[in-house]
């Protein structure tokens, strides 16, 4: 029984493998094996496997003696596979064809010096190094050594918690140890499809009760809280994380209630129109998540927002955007909101707004005029230039100064409006309006 279900993993496997990744990982069980070493892969990447999703980036645990290093350099000499080697932390990368990427580590056990600090790290044997990990679905390994080829390693019931769809840590000082778990239940929750256990998710509330997440950095913390605001099921995400505590455990003034889940569903949608106009490409540098950071943070008064980004440690850029979406005061969203303004008061009321505030300010109004507004903004009019420059004007022999700001302002106002569309007719305009201009001494 076992070994067949092993025999049709195997085959599986190689069937919904690529063929690069597919050789490589066979090979390295095999050259691990010469060595001595017994090679497994571990992981999400099995997890996956299992369920049949997607997943590239392989993680290997390799164990035996000078592990993920020793393989990774041999198997390297005889493939010649570019890789990378970190012996200080006994982890290896392997780079092959098409971007696909293996991780390889030396089997290892952790122990926390205190709650939510990072582990301290020594080599162990395969099934410490499971024994360490995050829930039972992530603590399953396959092994690739050829005599044991295709076996599974499933010490704490995985398989049958994927069958049931269950999320389950592994001991109850689990949450406690890595804070930073409670954020990756919750997404996997809805990545997957999955549900956290009823005694789990008791063992959540206790472990917030006690304050845990103040005791994660604010790099740490600011990471989950990237990782969460990323996933397009971010409304149901927010709903739970509020629901737990999860939200005040962050920040006291932290909320999410229907109005916000309605103006961020909203965001949702604004964000996927983005990605599929593809204007990630012209807008580089656009941070789907810091959008989500504004629509959750828009409602703090600027006291709490100020001790809540010092507390996360964000860079000036991640809340400049913040920021830009906290400053337009209601007067911009009643502009947006009437279909009278004119393209380039548009573009004048959200030139300066970064594109992510830009989303979130259509999202917060929620009315057609303002959700135009912000797209055309977004996908043409932002774009919009004047072909002529400073240059330009002094050929017209237009002596410089402040009045040169002044021609091409207007002149990219009528740009925006489409009133102008040519250098041609720009040039007309400028000798129509300003020639023989002169400055008063
Ligand atoms: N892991 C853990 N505790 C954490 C983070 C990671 O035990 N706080 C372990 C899990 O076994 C996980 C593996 O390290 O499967 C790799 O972590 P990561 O790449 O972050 O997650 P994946 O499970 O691979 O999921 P995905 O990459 O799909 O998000």
């Amino acid at each position: 029984m076992e070994n067949n279900l092993e025999r049709r993993l195997s085959q599986r496997w190689k069937r919904d493998l690529p063929p690069p990744l597919w050789n490589t990982l066979s090979g390295l069980g095999r050259v691990g094996e010469k060595l001595g070493l017994r090679t497994f892969l571990v992981g999400g990447f099995v997890r996956d496997l299992l369920l049949r999703r997607e997943n590239l980036d392989a993680d290997i645990a390799v164990e035996g003696q000078g592990g993920a290093v020793r393989l990774a350099r041999e198997f390297s000499r005889k493939g010649k596979t570019r890789i990378r080697v970190f012996p200080r932390f006994g982890t290896a990368t392997l780079y092959l064809p098409d971007e696909y990427r293996i991780d390889l580590a030396t089997t290892r056990k952790e122990t926390y010096p205190h709650p939510a600090a990072l582990p301290r790290v020594r080599p162990g044997s395969i099934a410490e190094d499971l024994s360490r990990r995050d829930f039972t679905i992530n603590s399953l390994a396959l092994c690739l050594s050829p005599s044991e080829f295709g076996k599974l390693i499933d010490p704490f019931g995985g398989g049958p918690d994927l069958k049931s769809r269950k999320l389950r840590i592994l001991h109850p000082q689990s949450f406690q140890d890595d804070p930073t778990r409670i954020f990756r239940a919750l997404r996997f929750e809805q990545r997957l499809g999955f549900r956290i256990t009823p005694d789990n998710l008791r063992l959540i509330e206790k472990t917030l009760a006690e304050d845990i997440i103040s005791r994660l950095s604010g790099t740490r913390l600011t990471a989950e809280i990237r990782h969460s605001l990323s996933l397009p099921a971010v409304v149901p995400l927010l709903s739970r994380m509020e629901k737990l505590g999860v939200l005040a455990g962050i920040h006291p003034s932290l909320k999410f209630d229907p109005e916000l889940s309605r103006v961020m569903s909203r965001l949702q949608s604004g964000l996927k129109w983005f990605r599929d106009k593809n204007l990630t490409e012209r807008f580089p540098g656009f941070e789907p998540w810091v959008a989500n950071l504004a629509a959750l943070t828009a409602g703090l008064e600027n006291n709490d927002w100020e001790s809540l980004r010092k507390r996360l440690g964000l860079s000036p850029r991640v809340s400049g955007k913040v920021d830009g979406g906290r400053r337009p005061g209601p007067e911009v969203l009643l502009r947006l909101e009437d279909r009278r303004t004119a393209n380039h008061r548009v573009f004048r009321l959200l030139e300066r707004i970064p594109p992510e505030a830009v989303l979130f300010l259509e999202a917060q109004s929620g009315k057609e005029p303002a959700r135009k507004a912000a797209r055309l903004f977004l996908s043409r009019l932002s774009f919009r230039k004047t072909e002529i420059n400073g240059n330009d004007l002094k050929k017209l022999g237009i002596p410089p100064g402040p009045i040169y700001k002044e021609i091409l302002g207007r002149l990219l106002d009528q740009r925006v409006d489409g009133e102008i569309r040519s250098r041609k007719q720009e040039l007309e305009w400028v000798k129509k309006h300003y020639a023989g201009i002169r400055i008063l001494p």
